[in-house]
């Protein structure tokens, strides 16, 4: 029963307040592990979903920003922790967590409309929504008013730990244009993980340099929209901001008194949709991809993230069918499970190294629901099934190998084990 284990994953990664993605390897709050976590304890335990929710909004800061990660322990076996990210330095960062000073995908807004669809007492479940939502509109906010320098509606990331898709392929062309120094530091995460399914030195001495400059400005916003040399539009980030609008505005429609909070949103949201569809889009590549801000140009590279615009309603039917054709053809061969996190056809692809190849549950998830939503239903059941036998095969990983045959002799996931979204998402999956 593999329902029984992921509930006894996620209660044995509750910390009393939140949720550790996995033990040893993530020993603090993330920010969107806690959404998805959320999503899997509103199947059983609505008061650690909702305890979860208000643990990491209790971290935002005065100017409405959400970190990627808070630090609510000292445990030192992660690098870089909390003294590396000197969150303080910014004026307006929380006084009472040490966090990070850069963010992650804004989940939280459809994971209070994911809380309403689950729970049994909609009107003890809207209480509690009505006691955060405000915050979360805030954090929205902030990124219309800070990251978005041209008032296109799409805003940007200024590291790819903002993107939650690590290390993939996409930001390798930007990380050569950048004269990132040799950093002398101990890595952590290595001592949990095979080293051949985690990013290399090289690109960890990347992820410090964009972070040094940061640093060095304070994690200023307007500093760091001029001087950072990673800025990128990222179509799964924005994805994921368009739904959160979209579900702040349902529920604050079930709310009272709040019609200016659902102008602005509806303003954003149609900006958000229309250049999302004109500038994110490849017709060549039929698909969404990334745009480096930076170097002014498209990131002509099909990834997972590419897919995910179908959960936040993004795209036209047609532009949908486009979409499901590329997934198919490119991703979805018969030797493979779904989904890939990087095209399979590219050179760059690695099936066991992170966000270079393999698949994520997370993604799967939004997959699932995002075919659904465009009537895709034998596609959606694909993902769906693929997601549960792979957990079945080899246990609740943080990622897993595509390839269909390597599990002939293959008994394990890749990355860390009993990971929390993972069990949270594929409890969502059987219930549904
Ligand atoms: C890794 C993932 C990121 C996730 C974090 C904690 O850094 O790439 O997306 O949030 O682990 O699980």
């Amino acid at each position: 029963m593999i329902r029984k284990k992921a509930i006894e994953i996620l209660n044995e990664n509750w910390q009393g307040n939140f949720t550790i993605p996995c033990d040893g390897l993530y020993p603090f709050q993330w920010k969107w592990d806690s959404g998805f976590i959320a999503i899997g304890f509103a199947h059983f335990d609505m008061d650690k979903a909702k305890k979860e929710i208000s643990t990491l909004l209790d971290a935002q800061w005065e100017n409405g920003f959400i970190p990627h990660i808070v630090f609510h322990n000292e445990s030192d076996t992660y690098f870089p922790g909390a003294d590396y990210h000197q969150s303080n330095l910014h004026p307006k960062a929380s006084k009472k967590y040490k966090s990070t000073g850069m963010t992650q995908p804004p989940v939280i807004g459809f994971v209070l409309k994911e809380l309403y669809r689950i729970s049994k007492d909609k009107k003890d479940i809207l209480q509690f929504i009505e006691t955060v939502i405000d915050k979360v509109y805030d954090s929205h906010n902030y990124f219309y008013e800070n990251r978005d320098p041209y008032n296109e509606g799409l805003v940007y990331i200024y590291h790819n730990w903002e993107s939650g898709t690590d290390n993939s392929p996409m930001w390798d062309g930007i990380f050569k244009t950048m004269d990132s120094p040799e950093y002398n530091f101990e890595r952590r995460d290595t001592a949990h993980v095979d080293a051949a399914q985690r990013p290399s030195k090289r690109e960890y001495d990347h992820y410090l340099y964009i972070l040094e400059i940061a640093k060095e400005h304070n994690y200023d916003d307007q500093k760091i929209a001029e001087l950072s040399p990673f800025l990128v539009q990222d179509p799964l980030f924005n994805s994921i901001l368009i739904k959160s609008n979209q579900s702040l505005i349902e529920l604050y429609n079930l709310l009272v008194n709040n019609q200016e909070k659902i102008n602005q949103l509806k303003e954003w949201q149609a900006k958000s949709i229309e250049t999302f569809n004109i500038k994110l889009f490849d017709e060549e590549l039929g698909a969404y991809v990334h745009y480096d801000l930076r170097h002014d140009k498209q990131l002509k590279y099909i990834s997972s993230s590419s897919f995910t615009p179908l959960f936040a309603g993004i795209p036209s039917q047609e532009r949908a069918q486009i979409l499901v054709n590329t997934l198919n053809e490119k991703f979805g061969g018969k030797d493979k499970y779904l989904c890939a996190s990087f095209d399979p056809t590219d050179e760059q692809f690695n099936p066991v190294k992170y966000w270079r190849g393999p698949i994520w549950i997370n993604i799967n998830w939004m997959l699932y629901y995002g075919l659904k939503k465009y009537g895709f239903n034998e596609l959606a059941l694909r993902v769906k099934k693929d997601s549960i036998e792979l957990v079945e095969k080899v246990g609740f990983y943080e990622y897993f190998d595509p390839r269909k045959d390597v599990y002939k002799n293959r008994t394990l996931g890749y990355g860390g084990n009993n990971f929390s979204w993972t069990a949270a998402l594929i409890i969502d999956l059987l219930d549904e």
